[in-house]
C-alpha cells in the first residue's frame, strides 16, 4: 500500500471517528440547551400569569365592593383573569398553554386531563416540592410542562368551602357543586405551563448536521492540501531517487543525478545519496583499472 493511500486511510479513519464522537457529544449538549431554553419560556409564562393575577388581585378585585353580593363579576377573580388571557394565547399558539386546573374545579373547563391530574396527585403526595418539570409525547411532538401546586389558603375558602359562604352571584353562575369543599392548606390543583419541544429539538439536530457538514468540508479541503504537500515534498522526490537508484543498480551509470534543493530531510537524503553514488562510481572505476 502506497504512502499516500496509507496516510489518507489513517487520517480519514481518525477524523471520522473523532467527528462521530463529537457529533454525539454536541447533539447531547444542543438538546440539553434546547430544553433549558424551553424551560425558560415556560418560566416566563408562569411569571406572566403571576403578574396578571397580582394585577387582578390588587386593582380589579377591590372593585367588587362597588357591586352587591348578587352581582358577581368574574373578571375580579385572579385565576379567571389568568385562565382567560392564556386561553386567548393558546388560540394563537395552540402548542403553548397555561392551565389552572383543580381536581374539583369551579369552572368545568379547569377539570384536569389524565396527565394533568397525575401532576396534581404528585404535588398532593409530596407537599415539599414546589415545582415539577415533566415531558410527554403528543401527536404533534414532545411537550415540556412546568407545573406549580395551587394550595387553598384560608382566604380562598370564602369562595371554595361551602356555597353558603360564597357570593350568591358566583353560586348562580357556577352552581353549588363545583369548586367547593376545599380544605385549608390542601393542594387542590396546579398551574401547568406546556411548551412544545419539537421545534427547538429539530433546530438542535439541524445545528449538529450543519456543524458536521462544515467540519467535513474543512477536512476534505485540508486533506487535499496535505496530499498535495505530501506528494510534492516527499513522494515525488523519493520516487525520483528510487528510479535513479534502480537504474544505477542495473548498471546504467550515465543516469543523471537527482538533486533536490533546500535543506529539508529529503534534500539531505538526496545529497547523501548522490555522494554515495559518486563514491560507488570511483570505486567501480578503480576496480576496472586494477
Ligand atoms: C371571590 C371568590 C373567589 C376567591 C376568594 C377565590 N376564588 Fe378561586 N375561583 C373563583 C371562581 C369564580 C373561579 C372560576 C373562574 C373561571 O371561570 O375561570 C375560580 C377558579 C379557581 C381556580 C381554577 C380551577 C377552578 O376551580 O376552576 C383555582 C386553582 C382557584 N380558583 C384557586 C383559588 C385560590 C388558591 C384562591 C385563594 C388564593 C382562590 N381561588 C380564591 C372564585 C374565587
Amino acid at each position: 500500500m502506497g504512502l499516500i493511500v496509507r496516510f489518507n486511510l489513517v487520517i480519514t479513519l481518525a477524523f471520522v471517528f473523532g467527528l462521530a464522537l463529537s457529533a454525539l457529544l454536541m447533539r447531547e449538549r444542543f438538546i440539553a440547551d434546547a430544553r433549558v431554553g424551553v424551560l425558560a419560556s415556560a418560566r416566563i409564562m408562569l411569571q406572566a400569569s403571576d403578574s396578571i393575577m397580582h394585577f387582578t388581585g390588587e386593582e380589579v378585585t377591590p372593585l367588587r365592593q362597588a357591586f352587591g353580593q348578587e352581582e358577581f363579576i368574574r373578571a375580579t377573580v385572579p385565576f379567571y383573569a389568568s385562565a382567560s388571557i392564556f386561553e386567548n394565547l393558546h388560540q394563537r399558539y395552540p402548542d403553548y398553554s397555561l392551565r389552572n386546573v383543580a381536581l374539583n374545579p369551579t369552572n368545568p373547563r379547569d377539570r384536569p386531563t389524565e396527565s394533568e391530574a397525575d401532576i396534581v396527585h404528585r404535588f398532593r403526595s409530596r407537599p415539599d416540592i414546589g415545582e415539577l418539570v415533566t415531558e410527554r409525547t403528543t401527536p404533534t411532538g414532545p411537550i415540556l410542562s412546568l407545573s406549580r401546586p395551587v394550595v387553598a389558603r384560608p382566604e380562598c375558602l370564602i369562595c371554595h368551602s361551602v356555597p353558603a359562604n360564597a357570593p350568591s352571584g358566583m353560586v348562580a353562575t357556577y352552581g353549588p357543586s363545583n369548586g367547593f369543599g376545599w380544605q385549608p392548606n390542601e393542594t387542590v390543583g396546579a398551574q401547568i405551563v406546556s411548551v412544545p419541544l419539537s421545534l427547538p429539538l429539530a433546530q438542535a439536530e439541524e445545528a449538529v448536521v450543519h456543524l458536521v457538514g462544515t467540519f467535513g468540508a474543512v477536512f476534505v479541503a485540508v486533506l487535499l492540501v496535505l496530499n498535495a504537500l505530501l506528494y510534492i515534498l516527499v513522494v515525488r522526490p523519493i520516487r525520483n531517487m528510487a528510479r535513479v537508484a534502480n537504474e544505477v543498480s542495473l548498471g546504467k551509470l550515465e543516469t543523471p543525478e537527482y538533486e533536490r534543493g533546500g535543506s529539508d530531510e529529503i534534500a539531505i537524503l538526496s545529497q547523501s545519496f548522490n555522494r554515495m553514488r559518486r563514491s560507488l562510481d570511483s570505486a567501480m572505476r578503480l576496480l576496472e583499472k586494477a
